[in-house]
C-alpha cells in the first residue's frame, strides 16, 4: 500500500492575464492517502499551500470532463486517476494542448466545442415527418437508438483532440471529436441531411480526410469511444461522393 508516501508534483504555471508573467514549474510536495486522486491532491494543494493555484473541476467523478489535463505526458482525467499509478512518486501536470489557456491547467474548452458545434452543426436537422409536432415520432431500430446512445456519452473533455498529431499541426482540423459527433447525426434516421452536406463541413484535409487514422483519440479517450469505427465509417461515406 502507498500511504504516507511523499508525492512530488510539478506543475506548470502561467497566467496569461499577467503582461509580465513567464511560464514556469512550480515543485510541491504533499503525504499521499489511500486511494488519492490527482484531483485530491490538487486540492489539498490550494488549500494548504497556494490558493492561486488554477485548475477545473466539477462532478469529481468522470462526468463533467472539467478535470482533463496531461499527467506525466498523458492527456486524462485528474478525478480518475490514482497518484498510486505513480510509482516514483513524481507526477508532472501539465494544461491540455490545443486549447486556450486560462492559466495554469485551467484551459476553455467549452469554446472550442461551442464553435465546433456551430462549424459542423452538431444538432439534429429534422426530416419533414420529424418536424410536425402533429406526426407520431418514426420508429428507430433498438440497435441504431444504443449506437447513437453510446456515442453520446461523449463528455468533451478533450482529451481527444491533445492526443491528436493532426489537430496540433492543424489549428483547423476537427479533431475526433467533431468527426464521432457527426457519425453520430450522419447516422439518425431522423437527420434530414444527406451525404453531400456532410462532405460539405468534413470532406477535405481540415475533416476526415486530414485524419492520419494513429488513433491517439481512442487511445487516450477516457470514456473508450469508438473514435476508429466512427472514422472510418465516415471516410467511407465521404469517400463514395468523390
Ligand atoms: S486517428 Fe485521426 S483524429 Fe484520431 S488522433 Fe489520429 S489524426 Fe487525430
Ligand atoms: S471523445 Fe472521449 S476524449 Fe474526446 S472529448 Fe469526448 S470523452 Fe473526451
Ligand atoms: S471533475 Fe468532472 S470529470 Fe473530473
Amino acid at each position: 500500500m502507498s500511504q504516507g508516501r511523499t508525492l512530488t508534483f510539478n506543475i506548470f504555471r502561467y497566467d496569461p492575464q499577467q503582461p509580465d508573467c513567464q511560464p514556469s514549474t512550480e515543485r510541491y510536495q504533499i503525504t499521499e492517502a489511500p486511494g488519492m486522486t490527482v484531483f485530491i491532491a490538487l486540492n489539498m494543494i490550494r488549500e494548504q499551500q497556494d490558493p492561486s493555484l488554477q485548475f477545473d473541476f466539477v462532478c469529481r467523478a468522470g462526468i463533467c470532463g472539467s478535470c482533463a489535463m496531461v499527467i506525466n505526458g498523458v492527456p486524462t482525467l485528474a478525478c480518475r486517476t490514482l497518484t498510486a499509478n505513480y510509482a516514483d512518486a513524481e507526477i508532472t501536470l501539465m494544461p491540455l494542448p490545443g486549447f486556450e489557456l486560462i492559466g495554469d491547467l485551467s484551459v476553455n474548452t467549452g469554446k472550442f466545442m461551442r464553435q465546433l458545434s456551430e462549424r459542423l452543426q452538431l444538432w439534429l436537422t429534422p426530416t419533414q415527418q420529424e418536424n410536425d409536432i402533429h406526426s407520431i415520432e418514426a420508429p428507430m431500430e433498438p440497435e441504431l437508438a444504443d449506437e447513437l446512445y453510446e456515442l453520446e456519452r461523449c463528455i468533451e473533455c478533450g482529451c481527444c483532440v491533445s492526443a491528436c498529431a493532426t489537430k496540433q499541426m492543424n489549428d483547423h482540423f476537427v479533431g475526433a471529436v467533431g468527426l464521432m459527433k457527426l457519425a453520430r447525426f450522419a447516422k439518425d434516421s431522423r437527420d434530414a441531411r444527406e451525404d453531400s452536406d456532410f462532405y460539405h463541413v468534413i470532406g477535405n484535409q481540415d475533416g476526415v480526410f486530414g485524419c492520419m487514422t494513429l488513433l491517439g483519440c481512442q487511445d487516450n479517450c477516457p470514456k473508450q469511444l469508438p473514435h476508429q469505427t466512427q472514422i472510418a465509417y465516415l471516410r467511407r461515406k465521404m469517400t463514395r461522393i468523390i
